[in-house]
């Protein structure tokens, strides 16, 4: 979306009725530039009301971005972080994973309206309706190599789990090796990329999307059950508060890791497994399939599974339900 609609959208954001006139003056442009605003954002899939003589109205009050409400909620974890937000980028991995040579501090945050080339694992793409979604990428830097960050993608799901489910979304688990989900489907994917040596030390790009409001452009472009957490939470999210209860618990579990590694929070990890001793098929990056009974995970993040011969680790692959005998 470009910067006109935007800066209607913000004008917009309460959900209370702005005349055209209003918002022209107050972001000082011309009525027809508000009018190519409103024009811009029906067209991104906002619906907006217009009654003649009150103006336009969101039929939805949004919570945009907003740095200072952030860095409040923060309390004293702010100083570890550092936060940038903007309206639209390609990808806030990519463009963390470009800064990583650049020197910057650890705890940099990059926060993003919008993403038009979000990237999701395994190649795909990761789609999000603006203002309907949290898409973000925290760079943290490590003592350790590259290597030894293996389980680190588990200990960010817990991290995030441990925060949604303070927010009231009690019914988040984990689905290995980093995803949460609900009965509804998928509300949040985590895309970790890593640069340093073997040998360390390493930084990475621990990039978070997560679905907050119901939109249905986003289920569309999506091909699997999408869940929200309005939904589950049955209220209205801020997402300041949210995004700010959800970069605590990440650098309260990235604190743990970089100390101890993912071991000591392994076992509250099984916890909210959500396979946790039950039958399920892993289909293999090599196109290969093994079913078996989902033990847990291991130290280093690894998904134990018991398909009849021992217990095997796996690094890599997707779970799934479909084909051993229940519901997906
Ligand atoms: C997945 O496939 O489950 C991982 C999705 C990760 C998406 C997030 S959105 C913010 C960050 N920037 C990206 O391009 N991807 C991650």
């Amino acid at each position: 979306m470009n910067t006109m609609a935007f800066q209607t959208l913000r004008a917009l954001a309460d959900g209370a009725f702005h005349s055209g006139e209003d918002i022209a003056r107050t972001l000082g442009v011309t009525r027809s530039a508000v009018w190519y605003g409103i024009r811009d954002l029906s067209g991104a899939g906002f619906a907006i009301e217009k009654v003649r003589g009150r103006g336009y109205r969101l039929e939805h009050a949004i919570s945009l971005l907003d740095a200072a409400s952030v860095q409040s909620a923060l309390a004293a974890d702010a100083q570890r972080i550092e936060l940038e937000i903007r309206e639209v980028v390609d990808s806030t991995n990519a463009q963390l994973m470009q800064r990583v040579g650049a020197g910057v501090r650890s705890g940099l945050v990059l926060v993003a309206e919008e993403q038009n080339a979000g990237r999701g694992r395994r190649g795909r793409a990761w789609h999000s309706g603006i203002g309907s979604a949290l898409t973000f990428s925290l760079l943290w830097r490590f003592a350790q190599g590259a290597r030894e960050l293996a389980g680190l993608s588990l200990a960010v799901g817990l991290g995030l789990v441990r925060a949604l489910r303070a927010a009231g979304a009690a019914g988040v688990q984990l689905k290995w090796p980093n995803d949460l989900v609900t009965p509804d489907g998928k509300l949040a994917g985590i895309l970790i990329e890593v640069q340093g040596d073997v040998l360390g030390p390493s930084a990475a790009v621990i990039g978070i999307g997560l679905n907050v409001r119901p939109d249905p452009r986003m289920r569309a472009a999506i091909d699997q059950p999408v869940a929200d957490l309005e939904t589950i939470a049955g209220a209205p999210v801020d997402r300041n508060l949210l995004l700010a209860g959800l970069l605590r618990e990440i650098v309260a579990v990235l604190d743990a890791f970089a100390a101890q590694g993912f071991a000591p929070l392994r076992e509250e990890w099984q916890r909210f497994h959500v396979h946790q001793n039950r039958k399920v098929r892993l289909m293999l990056p090599d196109g290969n399939e093994v079913t078996g009974v989902a033990c847990g995970v291991a130290e280093d993040g690894a998904l134990l599974l018991d398909a009849g011969n021992g217990i095997v680790r796996h690094h890599s692959g997707e779970v799934s339900l479909r084909g051993v005998g229940v519901p997906a």
